[in-house]
């Protein structure tokens, strides 16, 4: 019978040299085969740098070797951002070939690709600055262990079952610099060649979806990438990394059932996320580098994370064992479970990771339940995990509303809707004061009259009135700026979008940046210019009333736009850096903008 399994693993082991080491490993899996248990490793956002953060390698490297060597998963997924390449300035960005060749080197080094099945894919910073897929200087092709652009379906097969692993690459081509491949695009025909693998893992046990960018940052055709992965039991993604500390954990579920879980990085965070099927049921676990021991409740399996409609989940009331994962480089001395903090007793060791404790899930029928372990092993250590788990299928439980919001709303959509609205108030107001009558002032002058008087001399002024209107339409619809998207490529910067090398780039990124430009620029400016124009306004009736209010609330105002003007030349310097010179000149949205308003200040300061 073994012998059978193993010819029917054989697949899965194919990089074993030698019959005898083959025979050790199979004899090491032989009891989880038994017990129909795969175990494989995530990483993310890995960011290798030429310029910062030195340990950033060498943990790394011991990642791929002693942490490896210690889990020894069966696959190991690598979800995009494998290098840096960004200048030394942070600003701007290129493929570093060095950064390439030291993760080509790490991988070869730990020989970590005989061990594992090694999947690493490609995220947006390893395709900044690419012309085309082609390009020399797409390394990507050259240095990673996967070397195939594009999506694909990989399947693992084991004896016990067939588990199925989809890549979605929504990296851009041509791949323009920093900042504006922030979001991924799926076009029409990548969606088909989705469809079509999902199509094709409809014969696997579990299908699992992995990708850099999370949904949410996915600009996609048709019905969206979350309906065409509604099959999978789980999206694997990383990108947000944990949102510079402010959301350490970004997991939800899509409303088809399909998990969406973002990992932490490598870069700053050292995470990682061992995952595992286990009887067909889905765990994993979050991991810092070098926390040991690593623990994870397989069996009964965590309710959040539990979806009826992907996972046989009848079989928790079926089994007859707790199954736990135990993973540490040290001896373990102790495995204690304990449910709704009642000890069960402790856990016996089966094989590898595999501990194991006798139950009687009927016990458990009813409600929810609460089940910890803990384990402590001989250097002293000890960890402790937990998570509510429930027999009865009908049970839920809800993700919290921040990793939902982040994770499954359409970013891009929401800044298209947003920055339409600020461009369509700016101009509403700026018609309706034009056409209004203008009032009648009798009475103290209050806040409101105030605004509405000055609106009225600012629409009713064509200077003003027609400078605001263009600029306003011109930051909706003008192109912001010329210049090397791409180094060799010229391209042009619109609200909606970036043409560069003949492609359309469809808008995202381009929103959020309208929206800052009308937040704290073309609003502002507006409402400087009614502030400046009713201190102009001596001689009329009530601007005597005003006087006093200048004197206080002169200087932060002055102040204010001075910062807001900074913070525009700051922008033109950031053009510069990361598109060239030339951008820097070809920019009527920011340099040209930034140039007029320091002669305006500089000539007329009143
Ligand atoms: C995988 O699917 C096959 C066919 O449906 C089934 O016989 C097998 O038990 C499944 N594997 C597991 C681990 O449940």
């Amino acid at each position: 019978r073994h012998k059978n399994s193993y010819h029917c693993s054989q697949s899965s082991f194919k990089w074993l040299k030698n019959r005898e080491e083959a025979m050790t490993i199979f004899y090491y899996f032989a009891p989880l085969l038994l017990f129909r248990l795969a175990i494989s490793v995530c990483v993310s956002d890995i960011h290798i740098s030429r310029f910062r953060d030195p340990k950033r390698v060498p943990d790394f490297e011991k990642f791929c070797s002693e942490t490896i060597d210690i889990i020894q998963p069966v696959l190991v997924l690598v979800t995009g951002d494998l290098t840096d390449a960004k200048t030394k300035d942070k600003l701007g960005s290129e493929q570093i070939e060095v950064e390439w060749q030291t993760y080509q080197l790490i991988l070869k080094r730990s020989r970590v690709m005989e061990k594992t099945k090694w999947i690493d894919i490609k995220g947006n910073h390893d395709s900044f600055n690419i012309p085309h897929l082609d390009s020399i200087q797409n390394y990507y092709r050259r240095y990673s262990a996967w070397h195939k652009d594009g999506s694909f379906h990989y399947v693992h097969r084991t004896p016990f079952g067939n588990y199925s692993f989809i890549c979605v690459d929504a990296t851009l081509s041509p791949g323009p610099k920093r900042p504006y491949n922030f979001f991924g695009i799926l076009n029409m025909s990548q969606m088909e060649e989705l469809s079509s693998l999902a199509t094709e893992s409809h014969h696997s046990n579990q299908t699992i979806w992995f990708g850099h960018y999370p949904t949410s940052t996915i600009i996609s055709s048709s019905s969206g990438v979350r309906m065409v992965m509604s099959s999978a039991t789980a999206y694997l993604c990383g990108h947000l990394h944990t949102l510079g500390g402010l959301m350490p954990v970004l997991h939800s579920r899509h409303p088809q059932g399909t998990l969406e879980l973002e990992l932490g990085d490598w870069m700053e965070n050292r995470k990682y996320r061992i995952l595992a099927f286990d009887h067909d049921l889905l765990s994993f676990a979050d991991l810092n580098f070098e926390e040991w021991p690593a623990v994870l409740i397989t069996n009964p399996k965590s309710l959040l994370y539990s979806s009826s409609t992907h996972e046989p989940l009848v079989k928790i009331l079926h089994s007859t064992h707790i199954r736990i994962l135990v993973f540490s480089p040290s001896f373990i001395t102790s495995v204690k479970v304990s449910i709704d903090g009642v000890h069960l007793g402790d856990a016996h060791h089966v094989s590898g990771p595999l501990y194991v404790l006798k139950w009687n899930p009927q016990n458990y029928s009813e409600g929810l339940h609460h089940i910890d372990v803990t384990v402590q092993d001989a250097i002293g250590k000890s960890s402790t995990q937990g998570h509510t788990f429930a027999v009865n299928e009908n049970l839920s439980l809800r993700f919290g509303f921040l990793s939902s919001l982040i994770l499954l709303t359409d970013h891009y959509i929401l800044a298209r809707i947003l920055f339409g609205l600020t461009v369509l108030v700016q101009i509403t107001l700026l018609l309706i004061f034009r056409y209004l009558r203008k009032p009648t002032l009798k009475g103290p002058p209050g806040l409101v009259m105030l605004t509405s008087f000055s609106l009225h001399v600012l629409s009713k002024t064509n200077t003003f009135y027609y400078s605001v209107l263009i600029l306003s339409l011109y930051t909706a619809l003008g192109p912001w700026f010329i210049g090397e998207v791409i180094d060799g490529q010229m391209g042009i910067c619109f609200s909606f979008g970036v043409i560069v090398g003949g492609h359309f780039l469809q808008g995202s990124l381009t929103f959020v940046v309208g929206i800052l430009q009308m937040i704290f620029f073309n609003l502002p400016l507006m409402a400087y210019l009614c502030w400046c124009l009713l201190l102009r306004c001596q001689g009329h009736s009530f601007c005597s009333h005003i006087r006093h209010v200048r004197h206080f609330l002169a200087v932060p105002i002055h102040l204010t736009m001075l910062l807001l003007l900074a913070w525009q030349i700051y922008s033109c310097y950031f053009l510069q850096r990361t598109y060239g010179t030339l951008a820097f000149f070809l920019s009527p949205m920011k340099t040209w903008l930034s140039g007029n308003w320091l002669c305006d200040l500089l000539c007329d300061p009143g």
